[in-house]
């Protein structure tokens, strides 16, 4: 598992999360998907998002399935809602608490997913610190068994932005005639990376990066983008304002003089907002830092979509494993 910056990982064999029927069997990244499997993707959303919306809030999707989440970084958001997805789909599910798993005893990764596998779990949500952790088991578990990726290193997250270009294809239709702006610390984010990819696959209109240059990943231009080094430029007359945080705990040495500063250079205010088109949705992954990247009247305001971003997150991940699960190999002896 090694990371290769920001254009992706070494070597990585070519859709490595297709089956040999070229449907999806793991989600490691939204690089390599196309057009349609991500808009069938978000379709298959628009129908759990319905569900989510009624009283008795679960389907029999993974019935009789085990479902076992590692988070090996912190998370809120990403951990709860592929929980409760996997609930809500009716599966057995099962938390492991990474700090005192085994793996403090010097387990590897790859034989703590060994030996969950041999309990019978169907599938692993994971989030891990090195790029690449996701494909890396991908390639090691068995054939019945499903690796969805929660996040890996700088790489990618790619239920993210599935969430994401949900929430946006909801509120703004197609994606040619928009102006995105991802706006914050694109180097260290793995979120502005798949969302690049994602947008770039929707054919969107225009895709712009805001950060200054020391945030700015090397060559970005190449992954399709408009790099933007002033905050006022980046978001003017944008559709969309994607915020990000500063990811320090990815940063080794000054990055930056100071969050007063950055906020005063790259902060999204309600005075800045006005440059963004009148009906321009401000989104934000979270954690968002109030005050650092984001002013509280804006995340809280009316053109803000952060929490529906994050009821859009249990829909996306229902949907991402009940289509997983449905194109595992079958294991022998056994229905799929
Ligand atoms: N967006 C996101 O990944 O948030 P968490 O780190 O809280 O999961």
């Amino acid at each position: 598992m090694t990371t290769s910056g920001y254009g992706g990982l070494a070597g990585k064999a070519p859709n490595p999360q297709l089956n040999a029927q070229g449907k999806l069997q793991h989600l490691l990244d939204i690089e390599g998907l196309s057009h349609s499997q991500i808009n069938e993707i978000l379709d298959v959303t628009a129908s759990f998002i319905d569900i989510n919306d009624q009283s008795v809030k679960k389907v029999g999707d993974l019935k009789g399935k085990t479902v076992a989440n590692l988070f090996f970084e912190a998370s809120t958001r990403t951990r709860t809602t592929f929980e409760l997805a996997a609930k809500r789909l009716s599966a057995d599910v099962l938390n492991i608490n990474v700090s005192t798993s085994s793996t403090t005893k010097g387990e590897s990764l790859l034989d703590m997913i060994k030996n969950l596998q041999a309990m019978q779990c169907d599938m692993f949500v994971v989030r891990h610190g090195d790029s690449g952790a996701a494909h890396f088991l991908a390639q090691h578990v068995a054939p019945h068994v499903s690796i969805v990726n929660a996040g890996d290193g700088q790489h990618a997250h790619p239920t993210q932005a599935l969430l994401d270009m949900f929430t946006i294809r909801k509120h703004k239709g197609d994606f040619c005639r928009l102006t995105v702006a991802i706006v914050g610390d694109i180097l260290h984010s793995r979120v502005a990376r798949s969302d690049i990819h994602a947008l770039n696959i929707l054919r969107t209109g225009e895709i712009r990066v805001v950060a200054p240059r020391s945030l700015m990943p090397p060559a970005v231009e190449a992954l399709g983008v408009k790099a933007f080094y002033d905050m006022d430029r980046g978001i003017r007359d944008a559709d969309v304002v994607i915020m990000l945080r500063l990811q320090k705990e990815r940063m080794q040495g000054a990055f930056l003089p100071s969050e007063q500063e950055y906020f005063h250079l790259y902060g999204l205010t309600r005075a800045r907002l006005q440059l963004a088109r009148r009906d321009a949705i401000v989104m934000h992954p979270g954690p968002a830092n109030r005050g650092v990247e984001i002013e509280s009247q804006v995340a809280d305001g009316p053109q803000s979509v952060i929490l529906e971003q994050v009821t859009t997150g249990i829909a996306v991940r229902m949907a991402v494993m009940s289509m997983v699960m449905k194109n595992r190999q079958a294991k022998s002896g056994t229905d799929a």
